[in-house]
């Protein structure tokens, strides 16, 4: 088996060489305490009864799938409802049917373009219990349809959610992309940060009025409280800091800066590419940074591997799950507070496909795994403070994550992202590189890190589509409907003993990630 040794920016004086240093504490750069609920998720506005199914029908496989990472984390995901298609979306308060939609393909060939909603669209909201939610209502339809689709579904989105089921609110997707949508513009092109601004104002005001008339309780909890102004990404037709400086934020509101993220292109190229993702994150880093005087914390409201809801071989694979991890936990590592990975029917880039259709089979998707990855690497965010450092190794191919619980340090992560394909590789053995991390001296009272246990997220190769595991652990359908299933043929319960100077050695084959978990 080819191996290769890993060098790593500095050393500590008298170390071996190539060793990666890992402090005992957070270092300076380390992130603060991560928020409750970091994995969560964005639901395509349209697609949400897909996902949720309805109180006489509801969806117990997308619960169990979301119930398995609230176990992890410590809190359920919380799930946004929205997208391009809760823009389109229009309410008849005569309609029986939860959502009428027709494609219109020129527009988009993966969701309905024009959609009806009637008030059983909110029974859907019924079906999870404990799970919390953001309705996105539609901010981009003007006149009186769109002042009636308001007024007639902010009253029931407030019941439906009543019972602590609601999160935050949402007005309007990625409204930098009003004057310019190639779906068709639904803003004049003078319309600056200034008439944004207005606009949101005027409405979110109409709905404060509606909330307090239909469930004054929200309003005296102090739950009219936005994600905004969820832009769909640095360089849009609206700038984020201007519109904060036109006054978004007028009514002191706004509980998250909401921002969307859709970067990749190819798989070796920009998503198993760790480069890639520190510079696409870079950007909304700048962002939070000029508006770090906020005191709010600066989240992604809606992201995924690609835009136009992924590739087929490209967003589904186990090359796409890799990304996922190294995304989030970069995210995390740099302080972005939350992230919500999009989901939609059919949707190439979806952690699950909710529903049987002519298009995908129900299931667990790879990317699912890297949730699942991320949440185990987090850990129980309720109960201790839980703080991400970047060991930053340097390399396009690889990354390293620590992560800090009540300030010691508890679990390394390792993404290693050279491609191997199950195609092309077949013929010769799968490559590995070998990791080699000094770990801190005796800390906790003296103790120091007696062994190490090792997860690993593994697949035939980054092409894979099927065939992943966490920990040697399943969450396909077909085994247990999403509830995790030990597997007997894949390994689990490895442990790395600690040599006498510290060292830890662990190998990972190519496309694939492991946690170490230090036992003290
Ligand atoms: C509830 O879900 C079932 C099964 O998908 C469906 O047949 C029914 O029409 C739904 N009810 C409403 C009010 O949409
Ligand atoms: C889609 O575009 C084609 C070609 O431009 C046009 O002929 C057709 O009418 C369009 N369909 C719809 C539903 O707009
Ligand atoms: C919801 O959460 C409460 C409090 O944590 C718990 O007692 C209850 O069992 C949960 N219900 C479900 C259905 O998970
Ligand atoms: C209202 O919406 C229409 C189309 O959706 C758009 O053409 C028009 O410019 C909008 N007007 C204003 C003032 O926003
Ligand atoms: C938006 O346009 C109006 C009218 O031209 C102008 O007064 C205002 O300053 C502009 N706002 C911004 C943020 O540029
Ligand atoms: C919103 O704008 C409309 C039309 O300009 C105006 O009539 C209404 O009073 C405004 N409502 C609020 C709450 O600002
Ligand atoms: C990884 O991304 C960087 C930055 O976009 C790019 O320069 C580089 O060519 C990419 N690497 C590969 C192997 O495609
Ligand atoms: C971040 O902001 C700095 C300073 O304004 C700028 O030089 C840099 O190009 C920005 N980086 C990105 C990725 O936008
Ligand atoms: C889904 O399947 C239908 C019927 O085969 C096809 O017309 C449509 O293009 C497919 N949609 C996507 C997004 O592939
Ligand atoms: C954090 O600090 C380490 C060590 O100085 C450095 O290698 C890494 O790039 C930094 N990470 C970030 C995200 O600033
Ligand atoms: C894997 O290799 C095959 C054959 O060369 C190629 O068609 C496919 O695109 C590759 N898949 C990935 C995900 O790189
Ligand atoms: C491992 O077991 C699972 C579940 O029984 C099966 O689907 C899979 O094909 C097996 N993998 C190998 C490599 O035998």
């Amino acid at each position: 088996m080819f191996t290769s040794g890993i060098v790593a920016g500095l050393l500590f004086a008298g170390l071996a060489q190539c060793a990666i240093p890992l402090c005992p504490a957070p270092p300076q750069n380390a992130s603060k305490p991560i928020l409750d609920s970091f994995v969560s998720f964005s639901i395509e506005f349209s697609s949400f009864p897909d996902f949720a199914g309805n109180s006489s029908n509801p969806n117990a496989f997308s619960y169990t799938l979301l119930k398995n990472l609230g176990g992890l984390q410590g809190s359920n995901p919380i799930i946004r409802v929205g997208g391009n298609t809760q823009d389109y979306a229009t309410f008849d308060a005569s309609q029986t049917e939860a959502l009428i939609g027709s494609f219109n393909f020129n527009r988009s060939k993966d969701y309905p373009t024009t959609i009806s909603i009637g008030p059983s669209y909110f029974d859907s909201y019924s079906t999870w219990p404990n799970m919390t939610f953001l309705h996105g209502f539609n901010l981009a339809k003007n006149g009186t349809v769109g002042y009636d689709t308001l007024i007639g579904t902010v009253p029931l989105a407030c019941k439906a959610l009543g019972n602590g089921k609601l999160a935050y609110w949402q007005l309007g997707n990625e409204p930098d992309l009003y004057k310019t949508s190639s779906q068709g513009p639904v803003r004049p092109s003078w319309w600056n940060e200034t008439d944004y601004v207005q606009e949101w104002l005027n409405k979110t005001r109409i709905m404060k009025q509606l909330v307090q008339e239909n469930c004054p309780e929200v309003v005296a909890q102090g739950k009219f409280k936005f994600y905004a102004p969820s832009f769909g990404g640095a360089g849009n037709s609206l700038n984020l800091i201007r519109t904060w400086n036109a006054g978004l934020d007028a009514d002191n509101d706004i509980a998250f800066i909401d921002s969307h993220k859709q970067p990749g292109v190819t798989l070796q190229g920009t998503l198993m590419n760790h480069t890639s993702t520190v510079l696409s994150v870079a950007k909304h880093l700048n962002e939070s940074n000029l508006l770090a005087n906020t005191g709010l914390p600066y989240i992604l409201g809606e992201t995924n591997s690609l835009y136009n809801e992924g590739a087929p071989g490209l967003s589904n694979s186990f090359g796409a799950t890799l990304w996922g991890v190294d995304f989030n936990l970069y995210c995390a590592a740099t302080g972005i507070g939350r992230v919500h990975m999009h989901q939609g029917t059919n949707y190439r880039y979806a952690s699950w496909q909710p529903v049987q259709t002519v298009n995908e089979t129900l299931g667990t998707k790879a990317p699912y795994y890297g949730n699942i990855m991320v949440a185990a690497f987090l850990g129980d965010l309720t109960a201790n403070n839980v703080s991400i450092s970047d060991i930053e190794l340097g390399s396009t191919y690889q990354n390293a994550y620590a992560a800090y619980v009540n300030g010691r340090l508890e679990r390394v992560a390792i993404i290693q992202m050279r491609a191997y394909n199950t195609t092309t590789g077949a013929s010769g053995p799968r490559p590995s590189e070998t990791f080699t991390f000094q770990l801190p001296p005796g800390t906790n009272k003296g103790a120091s890190v007696k062994s190490v246990g090792v997860q690993r997220l593994l697949a035939n190769g980054s092409d894979a589509i099927t065939g992943i595991t966490f920990d040697g652990y399943s969450y396909n359908y077909e085994l247990d409907e999403g509830r995790p299933v030990v597997l007997n043929n894949v390994t689990r319960n490895e442990v790395v003993q600690v040599a006498q100077n510290g060292m830890v050695t662990v190998d990972v084959p190519w496309s694939s990630a492991v946690i170490l978990n230090l036992h003290w």
